[in-house]
């Protein structure tokens, strides 16, 4: 992809990795559009991120996306990068917990069907640009679960299976794909996870470099180990990763 003159939109941009994104998107001369659901957080993203426009959206709304969808594409025709960064994360545990349908929902929605549905109406958008790009923000754990975290493991572990057939099924469109794998980082939804934690600055500028050099698929720091050890030792892996911590990305 080229390093600048794009018009990017980011969901989940107003705090965590995706505000970095936004830092490092601007900082390189790219227009940066961001939504989240909380408009304060919004303002706040605005005034350390020069130019940032924003939009209150939870993706999980089929109406928000549709609304999304209208005023970005109104206000940046030129729009060719979407990056679904926007998720949650839920602890829970099916032998102990009566966990609620609500929780698993929304989890589910805003992790998996929320980037698929967006993707479905920006595809349009994006294959009229000469150059495009659709980025999902997946993770180690779409590699080997966290027991942790089984259903936000598996909607990463869905997300990074999604991600290889569309890429595959868009090989021969302007639009390229890209998935970002960070390890755990130091944003709020890896609080009280006791782990090395990659900062989110440092996972925004790898993988801004990552897809200005085309790597289809950005895995960063511990991803990498975890990758290979899930392929040759797949026990081991699963052991490593559920060895320790409360909560993971
Ligand atoms: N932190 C980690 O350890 C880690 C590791 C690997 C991968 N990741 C992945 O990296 C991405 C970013 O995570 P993060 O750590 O930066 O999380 P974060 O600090 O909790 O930020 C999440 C962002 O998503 C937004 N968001 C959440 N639900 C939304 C919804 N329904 N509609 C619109 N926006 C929504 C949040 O804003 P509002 O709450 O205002 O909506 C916020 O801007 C996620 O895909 C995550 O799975 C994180």
């Amino acid at each position: 992809m080229k390093r600048s003159g794009n018009t990017v939109l980011i969901t989940g941009g107003s705090k965590g990795i995706g505000l970095e994104l936004a830092k490092v998107f601007v900082r390189e001369g790219n227009r940066v559009l961001a939504c989240a659901r909380n408009a304060q957080a919004l303002e706040d993203a605005k005034k350390v991120v020069p130019g940032l426009e924003t939009f209150v959206c939870d993706v999980s709304k089929d109406t928000d996306r549709q609304a999304l969808f209208e005023w970005a594409t109104t206000t940046a025709p030129d729009l060719n990068i979407l990056i679904n960064n926007a998720a949650i994360l839920n602890a829970m545990n099916f032998a102990d917990d009566a966990i609620a349908s609500t929780t698993i929902e929304s989890e589910l929605s805003i992790n998996i069907a929320s980037p698929i549905h967006l993707i479905v109406l920006f595809l349009p958008q994006l294959r009229r640009q000469p150059l495009a790009a659709i980025v999902s923000v997946t993770s180690i754990l779409a590699y080997v679960p966290f027991t942790v975290t089984p259903v936000y493991s598996a909607t990463k572990a869905a997300m990074h299976s999604y991600t290889q057939s569309l890429r595959h099924q868009l090989k021969d469109t302007p639009v390229k794909v890209f998935e970002v794998m960070p390890p755990p980082v130091d944003t709020a939804m890896a609080d009280g996870l006791e782990a090395p934690k990659m900062s989110p600055s440092d996972v925004a500028e790898r993988a801004f470099n990552g897809i200005v050099a085309d790597r289809a698929e950005i895995r960063l720091g511990l991803t990498k180990a975890s990758y290979y050890m899930s392929r040759i030792a797949p026990a081991l892996a699963f052991r490593f990763i559920n060895a320790k911590g409360e909560k993971a990305g």
